[in-house]
């Protein structure tokens, strides 16, 4: 039964974005440079439980100790999915570069084909916003899979992500890395979840990077309890098709876990089974070094807005609306103590989980974010 409406919806979303959705694939190549952190016991890279424990340890808030760092070059293709406003639509010259959180790839912000409701990408471009939704490197589509502990780390994503929010401004020349074909007068940084950490972290290292940075599946008052109680697995040995992808790309090891974390309250029980039959990664370099991920921004000075579900486990889980409100309210002192209290916004939607967008409540979602980045970029 599920199976089959899972089947119908997809066809019936694929026959709608014929006419209402205008979208490519795009690929940036970039020379990168990033100062990686080099751990003082790694973990054994052929020893899955010793890798496993190496990765929840940060999440645990005892993060693998450092010795230093080291300069780490390589030029990456990052893959995106590029969509415009229709012509009928007011284009607000303005575009949103939606960053992925942790076991997923630019297909959530597409909803991932379920359904337009659910469709990020779909809902901004009818408010004349235009969207690039990117794979982090080591994620998605992108070609390459690097070394999961040295080089897919936070900082890694940051410089790639930072080259990205400049090469797509407006600006006189152009830049050579621009591969979308015209620039934008304003840049907004959409993040979900780890997505999100690194919003705040472009904000504090490269503030002039993005005019409005919004963050979903965040708060400062983190909470990874279900992270360590959720059980993990090699990538490699849950689908071994992927090859031979080295150890350290991690996944969820079942179903009922991955939808206990990311689902909650009011959505469509056939979405969580093809979410977990499409899951991507976590590397362990990604996790092992969330502290630098987990500071406030204090150079950062223009507008963020805040989304997250009042059932998100890990960011409120609140009995109720108001108290999750709270702790998205605390997020501004904490995190970006000079954005004005009138350049900052938050929603907490009711019945919704960590997925935010993929739950019922997604149009009240999408409304409340873009009716903020209609009144601060107007
Ligand atoms: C789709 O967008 C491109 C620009 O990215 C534009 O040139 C083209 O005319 C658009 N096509 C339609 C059908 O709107
Ligand atoms: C793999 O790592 C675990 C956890 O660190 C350790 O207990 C175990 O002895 C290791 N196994 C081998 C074969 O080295
Ligand atoms: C990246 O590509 C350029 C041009 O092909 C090359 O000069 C450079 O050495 C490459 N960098 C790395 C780190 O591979
Ligand atoms: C953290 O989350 C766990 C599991 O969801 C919950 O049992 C615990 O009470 C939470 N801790 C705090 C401080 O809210």
């Amino acid at each position: 039964m599920h199976r089959v409406y899972m089947i119908l919806s997809l066809m019936l979303s694929s026959a709608v974005a014929v006419y209402s959705q205008n979208c490519s694939k795009v690929a940036f190549t970039l020379p990168v440079s990033s100062e990686n952190a080099i751990f003082t016991s790694p973990p054994n890279p052929t020893n899955e439980t010793d890798i496993i424990r190496f990765m929840l340890e940060a999440f645990r808030g005892t993060p693998p100790p450092t010795k230093g760092s080291t300069t780490v070059s390589g030029n990456f293709t990052i893959i995106g999915t590029y969509c415009v406003p229709s012509q009928q639509t007011t284009d607000k010259n303005a575009l949103q570069v939606l960053v992925h959180g942790i076991t997923y790839g630019k297909d959530y912000w597409a909803g991932l084909g379920f359904g337009d409701e659910f469709n990020w990408h779909l809902a901004a471009n009818a408010r004349g916003y235009a969207t690039l939704a990117i794979d982090r490197l080591g994620h998605g589509e992108n070609p390459q899979r690097p070394d999961p502990l040295t080089v897919v780390q936070p900082q890694m994503h940051v410089e790639i992500l930072h080259q990205i929010m400049a090469a797509v401004r407006n600006k006189s020349p152009p830049s050579p890395l621009n591969v979308l074909g015209r620039g934008y007068d304003k840049v907004i940084w959409v993040g979900h979840s780890y997505g999100s950490f690194l919003g705040s972290t472009i904000a504090r290292q490269f503030p002039a990077d993005a005019d409005v940075i919004v963050l979903t599946g965040f708060s400062t008052t983190e909470n990874f309890t279900d992270v360590l109680t959720v059980s993990w697995t090699a990538a490699a040995h849950h689908a071994p098709a992927t090859g031979n992808l080295p150890f350290g790309y991690l996944t969820l090891a079942n179903e009922a876990d991955r939808t206990s974390v990311f689902y909650a309250g009011d959505f469509d029980p056939a979405l969580p089974p093809l979410d977990f039959w499409l899951e991507d990664t976590i590397t362990d370099g990604e996790a092992a070094v969330i502290p630098i991920l987990l500071e406030p921004a204090p150079e950062y000075t223009k507008p963020v807005f805040v989304a997250t579900g009042a059932q998100d486990v890990f960011f409120c889980n609140d009995p109720t609306v108001a108290e999750c409100e709270a702790k998205l309210a605390k997020s501004r002192v904490d995190f970006f103590p000079n954005v004005a209290e009138d350049d900052f916004g938050f929603f907490a939607p009711d019945r919704t989980g960590h997925d935010i967008h993929l739950h019922f409540s997604a149009p009240l979602t999408y409304a409340a974010v873009h009716d903020f980045l209609d009144a601060k970029l107007a």
